[in-house]
């Protein structure tokens, strides 16, 4: 039976253990906070009871799942594993720190992050084995969420990429490969759903219009839904991050409206109160096509840009947009659907209008033939 070890057992560590168990692996995990590792099995029972309840889940597969869950308290018992992921607390000195104790003591194992923020290169830098360091970004709630991004860096060899790959497949996970570049593929081409949302509210658009006009072409939450699903201090977050970690290139810019919001504490659905929630759109106004092309725009020259930078292809990124973001068609079918002169058009005006010069400069597979 292959082992998977998993460290931390907060939110994504949890999700991680319960995925890896339920798919018949021998899972074994710790965390640094014993009361944390104590509650982990009746935190997974739970969890496991209301799938059992709901009719999700047979009992037989509900034990199954639990018998094949060992906590552990030390570092050390992890050592048959064959892949050992880390959810431990956002930091690059701990993350580093975790490798580096880990790699004498799993002498056989991928060492793979959950990191959503920082660099998998920098993580693996000074360690003695850093080819065997990966990334493996999963999405919350981990049980429920079909992607996950893969990401090597340099040094990683080929084949610690493919062990974690076949391992997350047989788990029932669709893995694609990302580069290791700032918000990896995801967290960085869903940017423009919000940001040019945000854009246009600053200049005087309301939520609920621009909203119902990505309603009105498919998409099933407006970028203010979902703010307010996630919470709007997540989403300044992740944008200021990715402002940060890109220099701060105009095409991240973190908007006004968004910091006012988390200012007065109305982040969304976690306090009551959002941009919408808890509201919800109204009709589609006269120009809904217009606001949704202006987003779909952006959309498409974010996932450019990033095809430019190398080590991913237009179906990794449509791919992880659709199961990530849970878009109706990702950035190149956008492209596809509109053709590249209207999509160039369009971001051509809003460059020579734009206080923000350079926000909508064309990726370079954008530029007219
Ligand atoms: P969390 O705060 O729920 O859990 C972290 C756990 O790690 C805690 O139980 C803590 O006691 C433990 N821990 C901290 N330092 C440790 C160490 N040195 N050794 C062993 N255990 C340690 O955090 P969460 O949300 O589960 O995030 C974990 C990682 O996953 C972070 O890197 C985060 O950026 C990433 N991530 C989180 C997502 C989310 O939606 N929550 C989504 C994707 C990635």
């Amino acid at each position: 039976m292959t082992t998977i070890a998993i460290i931390g057992l907060g939110t994504m560590g949890l999700g991680l253990a319960q995925l890896y168990a339920a798919a018949g692996f021998a899972v074994r995990a710790t965390d640094a906070d014993a009361a944390i590792r104590d509650s982990a099995k009746p935190r997974l029972a739970e969890a496991l009871a209301l799938r059992v309840t709901s009719g999700k889940l047979t009992s037989d597969a509900s034990d199954a799942t639990l018998a094949n869950l060992t906590v552990t308290r030390d570092l050390a018992s992890l050592a048959p594993a064959s892949l050992a992921i880390e959810a431990i607390v956002e930091r690059l000195d701990a993350k580093h720190a975790l490798f580096a104790d880990l790699e004498p003591l799993l002498p056989g194992a991928v060492l793979a992050t959950n990191t959503s923020s920082l660099s998998v290169a920098a993580i693996a830098e000074g360690l003695r084995h850093p080819d065997r360091v990966i990334g493996l970004h999963f999405f919350n709630p981990v049980p429920a969420m079909k992607l996950v991004e893969l990401v090597g860096h340099k040094g990683t060899s080929p084949a610690a990429l493919t062990i974690a790959r076949q391992l997350t497949e047989a788990a029932g996970k669709t893995v694609i490969a990302a580069p290791d570049r700032p918000g990896f593929i995801v967290n960085r081409c869903a940017r423009p759903y919000y940001g040019e949302a945000l854009a246009m509210l600053d200049e005087g658009r309301s939520a609920s219009d621009i909203d119902a006009a990505m309603i009105a072409v498919g998409y099933r939450l407006g970028p203010f839904q979902l703010i307010d699903l996630i919470g709007a201090d997540i989403n300044l977050a992740a944008t200021e991050g990715l402002f940060a970690a890109m220099h701060h290139h105009p095409r991240y810019h973190p908007f006004l409206p968004l910091r006012r919001q988390v200012a007065i504490g109305n982040l969304g659905r976690k306090t009551g109160q959002g941009f919408i929630f808890p509201a919800d759109p109204g009709t589609a106004p006269k120009d809904a096509a217009a606001i949704a092309l202006r987003i779909e725009a952006t959309l498409v020259n974010e996932a450019a840009w990033l095809l430019s930078e190398g080590g991913t292809t237009t179906d990794g990124i449509d791919t992880a947009m659709k199961l990530g973001l849970n878009l109706p068609r990702g950035p190149f079918e956008i492209l596809e659907a509109h053709g590249a002169p209207k999509i160039r058009a369009k971001l051509a005006a809003l460059e020579a209008t734009t206080a923000l010069r350079g926000r909508y400069v064309l990726a370079p597979m954008l530029e007219a033939a």
